[in-house]
């Protein structure tokens, strides 16, 4: 952190001249609870020790003048809807403006020099990481911190609607937001209801396993698994898949396709993991929190379709080792597992995890271990 610090320092400097604030915000796990935040469901993420940080200053003008450290790129845009830039990464930070302007706040034109080590394409939600520093930043420059925290993670989640076609549900920037050190959230993603969970599992460790492979598929399959669900709760006539139960489903399964079912069917299962883990957790029980861990990997490779022979493989090999619980985290498509490691076993797990994928694949994976950290903050005067 210091030296990321030091080094956004130095650039800032060099662009611009003199100092700006510094704010940060973290990439988040989720322990369980995946593709049911845009179905009304529950979710448990924690923020991690992983972080976007930016060095912002105002500049008195209508433009913003933005730098990224690791894309080694310099980009200006406007703060009206057609002053969109092309650049990728940029699109996050202007998207998150007009959200803050479209909800009546203010920006004004900023210089700003950003970095980060939340890995790209892991799962990890750089992309809310990045949303929820800038809007923090922007409510604590430019609106006295008017802005509620539930207001910021949804011009996080807006940003990702309007200006990068995902449409996400809140999980990644309401964690990012709302993260705490040591804690675990239990969301109601329906209500924004939410509860900590102080998480320091004895005698386990949380290890994160980046396959490093990012599948790209045509058609935004996100999307699609967001619309399949939609269909299937139209069917129903209910709101949200957190409505349904599986006797529901059963009921209407000849009027919707297998591939609807199948979706929906995942869905509903995974509603009740995600509480029952919540209790198993209070108890110290982490035989069935892993236990549940992997029903949910093996939903989401069979019946939800999101996962990859790359991460089907290290949940294989979780599996074989004695690792409590593994399963898939994020969006699928490629990204990371996340493993419910016991102590005694996770030197040789790791070990044998490296030689087998490289063996398989020709690469490494990458491995992390997790420290549930704080969300988005102001890290200087
Ligand atoms: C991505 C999305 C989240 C959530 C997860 C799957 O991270 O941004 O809103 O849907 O996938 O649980």
């Amino acid at each position: 952190m210091e030296e990321m610090q030091e080094k956004i320092r130095k650039v800032f400097a060099e662009r611009f001249g003199g100092e700006g604030t510094l704010y940060a915000s973290a990439g988040r796990i989720n322990l369980i609870g995946e593709h049911t935040d845009y179905n009304g469901g529950f979710v448990f993420p924690g923020a991690i020790d992983k972080v976007i940080m930016a060095e912002i200053r105002s500049n008195g003008m209508q433009k913003c003048r933005v730098f990224s450290i690791d894309i080694n790129q310099y980009v200006e845009f406007g703060l009206r809807e057609e002053d969109a830039p092309k650049e990728g990464w940029a699109r996050y930070i202007f998207g998150v403006c007009r959200e803050v302007i479209k909800r009546g706040g203010t920006v004004e034109g900023f210089d700003a020099v950003f970095a980060g080590n939340v890995p790209l394409g892991a799962g990890l939600s750089s992309s809310a990481a990045l949303e929820s520093c800038f809007a923090f930043a922007l409510n604590d420059m430019f609106n006295g911190n008017s802005i509620d925290k539930f207001e910021l993670a949804k011009i996080g989640q807006g940003t990702e609607h309007n200006y990068c076609g995902v449409n996400c549900g809140i999980m990644d920037q309401f964690a990012s937001v709302f993260g705490k050190k040591g804690n675990l959230i239990r969301l109601d993603c329906r209500s924004l209801e939410h509860e900590y969970f102080p998480f320091d599992p004895d005698g386990y460790k949380l290890v994160l396993i980046d396959s490093v492979v990012k599948h790209e598929l045509k058609d935004s399959p996100y999307n699609r698994r967001r619309e399949s669900c939609e269909r299937v709760a139209k069917a129903l006539g209910v709101e949200t898949l957190r409505d349904a139960d599986m006797k529901m489903l059963d009921a209407v399964k000849s009027e919707i396709t297998a591939e609807d079912y199948f979706r929906a069917k995942y869905v509903i299962e995974e509603k009740d993991r995600v509480l029952a883990v919540c209790d198993a957790l209070l108890k110290g029980d982490y035989k069935t929190v892993g236990e549940k861990m992997y029903e949910t990997h093996r939903g989401l490779s069979k019946d939800y379709e999101v996962s990859c022979e790359e991460l089907d493989f290290l949940n294989d090999i979780a599996r074989e080792n004695g690792v409590t619980g593994s399963r898939i985290m994020g969006g699928g498509f490629g990204g990371c597992t996340i493993n419910l490691v016991p102590d005694e076993i996770h030197d040789r797990f790791i070990a044998d995890a490296k030689k087998r994928f490289a063996e398989k694949y020709g690469h490494e994976p990458k491995v992390y271990d997790v420290i549930i950290s704080d969300g988005a903050r102001r890290i200087s005067e």
